[in-house]
């Protein structure tokens, strides 16, 4: 994975060919699933002939997740071994809360205060284990330092949040939120569903006991059936693998049976038996990176975040105002009055794909994207 150390952004901008939507379409939503690309397509057509054909090759299919897994290990910078394969957030999320035991007075977690539902309520449930759960308002759409620090005290054992905010794009300072929890010994628990894949966050992975992604949106298999999850080696080994099987052996294809449990020393005894059909699909989903270098497509992603930006505040429809370490590539359109469902399908008919999420028109940039598509949006917001 990431072949290229620094792949050039002249290249990148041809990523475009490589998926075939986009010759229809402006394609905004990779915030709730990503294209497929031609990779992706023939890899899922061969596998599934040959499964017609053959039977079904689960072998291949298990060597696919090992795969993918180095392949969003290094889009994380993260070693492999210290990466898990967990179907979702959620089921992240879940492990984490259920590594608690019960919450004695003063105990708490604090979260965000809109945050996704998969990153709320395995949260939210822990009140019934007597924790208190903290919600920290949002300013300009996410979590500002300075208001988790009111919420985090001694009593505080996870801050969970995301990487980047999934309404409004507002990207987490990561590192400060991180220190303010580590510094009363809390677990930092990070949704990177908007963040891994679209960003660099590499430079941050220090700061992160556990970052969980899905495949579905800027890894690009929106057909989706994986997830991946970062653990520290100190999460590891404070953790219980809650749902080991099989799969969380050291050598999984040799541990069907007992008499004796032996463990996979790394990660991957969190694992949970995977769908091998959506590995087949990330393997191939996630050599697009290869392409071009993990580099090229955050230079390409940011540039063009930075364009829309300026070419929707040009045509009046601006965008929450963020401050540059905030920015992602997610570009959100606060729209007052504006009806949003109406919105969304007048886009819709012209060609131009995104969502309405929280009040905002939700515009999600991937390397995929172009300028045509960026004038495409301005000119058709300008007649609505
Ligand atoms: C911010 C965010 N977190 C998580 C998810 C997905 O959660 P899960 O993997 O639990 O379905 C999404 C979208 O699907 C999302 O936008």
């Amino acid at each position: 994975m990431n072949g290229k150390d620094s792949g050039s952004l002249g290249d990148v901008r041809g990523a475009r060919g490589l998926f075939p939507a986009t010759g229809k379409t402006a394609y905004f939503n990779t915030a709730a699933v990503g294209l497929a690309s031609r990779a992706l397509v023939a890899a899922y057509h061969s596998y599934v002939d040959d499964w017609a054909e053959s039977g079904l090759d689960y072998v291949r299919g298990e060597a696919a997740g090992e795969s993918a897994r180095t392949a969003v290990a290094a889009l994380m910078g993260a070693d492999r071994g210290d990466v898990a394969l967990i179907a979702s957030v959620s089921a992240a999320a879940g492990l984490v809360a259920a590594q608690l035991g019960p919450g004695s007075r003063g105990q708490n977690v604090v979260i965000g205060e809109r945050e996704y539902s998969s990153n709320h309520y395995p949260w939210r449930l822990l009140a019934k284990k007597g924790y208190e759960v903290r919600q920290v308002p949002f300013r300009n759409g996410g979590l500002e330092p300075e208001d988790v620090a009111e919420c985090v005290d001694g009593g505080t054992v996870v801050v969970a949040f995301s990487g980047v905010q999934t309404a409004t794009g507002h990207r987490s300072d990561l590192r400060a939120i991180s220190a303010i929890a580590r510094g009363v010994g809390a677990i930092v628990f990070v949704d990177g569903s908007q963040l891994v894949g679209a960003l660099p966050v590499a430079g941050d992975l220090g700061a992160v006991d556990v970052l969980a992604v899905p495949d579905h949106k800027f890894l690009l298999n929106a057909g989706r059936g994986l997830g991946y999850c970062y653990l520290s080696r100190e999460a590891q080994d404070r953790f219980v693998p809650l749902n080991a099987g099989w799969k969380a052996g050291r050598v999984p294809l040799e541990s069907f049976f007992g008499p004796t449990m032996d463990l996979s020393p790394t990660a991957s005894r969190f694992d949970n038996s995977i769908s091998w059909l959506a590995a087949i699909g990330n393997e191939a989903a996630l050599s697009v990176f290869d392409v071009f270098g993990a580099d090229a497509v955050y230079g390409r992603n940011r540039e063009l975040a930075e364009m829309l930006r300026a070419s929707l505040s040009e045509a009046g429809w601006t965008p929450v105002d963020l401050p540059e370490a905030n920015r992602s590539s997610i570009v959100s359109v606060p729209l007052g009055d504006r009806e949003p469902v109406h919105l969304v399908a007048e886009l819709k008919r012209r060609g131009i794909v995104c969502s309405a999420r929280a009040g905002n028109l939700r515009l999600a940039i991937h390397f995929y994207n172009d300028e045509d598509d960026i004038a495409r949006i301005t000119s058709a917001l300008s007649e609505l």
